[in-house]
């Protein structure tokens, strides 16, 4: 395991400010359950989303007292005290490794290019993009103009993909793209617990640029927390051969990434998808997710996939949102099924478009 204890600080800074943008994230193989430090009980790959992001800017200033967290939150620009308490709880997780968070008083800035009540969780391009000022604090304190000293980009990203982390599970594979692994599997050279890792093996042409429309179909609060989510897989009768069945999945899924089976590729996202809803259906308390629209799309989309030959296909949240996948050919054809006949299935007639992207990026 790589050392991702803070060094030292080399340079005096009293005063400064960062900002970073970074994406949400859709997982291919779900991530759901953990141990202790959110470890995750499974291996997980995502897609990294181009145009779902968050931007936030952290400003920093030297501060007497080092005893305690100081910092204020605003949301487009309006102060949100309710989040203060889970970026309380980031910074105590992270504060092993990036000690100098007591000595400053932080100014956090933050917006998505997602409405805010969209049902699209923002904690993963959220707490990335922190994760990555947090970062750049690191690097401007610890670097100096001996290259012996310079932080290497890899390491950059490492540490900033284990910060997010502890953030918010999903949020360490928001720092790269296009396509992420977090957590170890035996056949995933590089593969870790601990952070995430850029996908190191081949990938067919068939999935550069592969579109995602989510469908809005509830814009409302999340009914039931990740964190609460993740503690149901606790006892939970098929827990067990849940876990085996994600590395299972991630083995054909390697095969198929290279050689382009996009039948196969459907099979397992969508079986991925029902899987993490079968999951909450059958916990103690147990949950459904969905919503009679998320049905009302799935079919429809089974029904245009047997009729046109499409490689359309759907994953899902833990929510009643829809994740609509597609390659990059067939954007025109799909977005005229999905306006003919999946929008009347979604809140307002809302959805987002996006597609697989490169991810973050620092803006000052
Ligand atoms: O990052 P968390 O703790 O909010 O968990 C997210 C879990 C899922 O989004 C449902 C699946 C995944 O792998 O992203």
């Amino acid at each position: 395991m790589l050392d991702f204890n803070f060094k030292s600080a080399i340079n005096h800074i009293n005063e400064g400010v960062v900002t970073w943008s970074s994406p949400s994230n859709i997982a291919l193989i779900k991530y759901w359950g953990k141990k202790e430090s959110q470890i995750p009980e499974n291996p997980s790959i995502s897609f990294t989303l181009n145009d779902c992001k968050t931007t936030t800017t952290l400003k920093y200033s030297k501060k007497e007292d080092v005893n305690h967290f100081s910092f204020e939150i605003y949301l487009d620009g309006e102060q949100k005290d309710d989040f203060k308490p889970k970026i309380e709880t980031f910074f105590k997780r992270i504060e092993h490794y990036v000690p100098f968070l007591k000595e400053y008083h932080f100014t956090i800035e933050t917006s998505n290019t997602f409405p805010h009540s969209s049902g699209i969780a923002s904690s993963a391009s959220g707490m990335s993009a922190l994760a990555l000022c947090v970062m750049s604090i690191e690097k401007a304190l610890s670097e100096t103009s001996s290259s012996e000293d310079e932080m290497s980009q890899s390491y950059f990203n490492k540490k900033a993909s284990f910060l997010a982390r502890l953030g918010s599970g999903s949020a360490c594979r928001s720092i790269e793209g296009d396509l992420i692994v977090w957590g170890e599997h035996k056949e995933i050279k590089g593969s870790s617990d601990a952070y995430g890792i850029v996908y190191p093996y081949e990938v067919h042409d068939h999935f550069k640029n592969y579109q995602d429309t989510i469908l809005l179909v509830d814009k409302g609060e999340k009914q039931v927390s990740s964190t609460v989510g993740h503690n149901l897989m606790h006892n939970h009768p098929f827990a067990k051969r849940r876990f085996e069945q994600a590395h299972e999945h991630m083995s054909k899924l390697i095969a198929i990434l290279k050689t382009g089976d996009l039948d196969a590729f459907i099979e397992i996202v969508e079986s991925e998808a029902l899987t993490l809803h079968a999951m909450m259906m059958t916990s103690l308390p147990y949950f459904i997710l969905m919503k009679p629209n998320t049905l009302e799309i799935i079919n429809a989309i089974w029904a245009y996939r047997n009729r046109t030959k499409s490689k359309i296909c759907f994953t899902l949240d833990a929510g009643a949102n829809v994740h609509v996948l597609y390659p990059e050919n067939e954007k025109d054809a799909v977005m005229e099924f999905i306006n003919n006949e999946l929008v009347v299935y979604c809140q307002n007639r809302h959805y987002i478009s996006d597609q697989i992207g490169f991810g973050a990026n620092q803006i000052q």
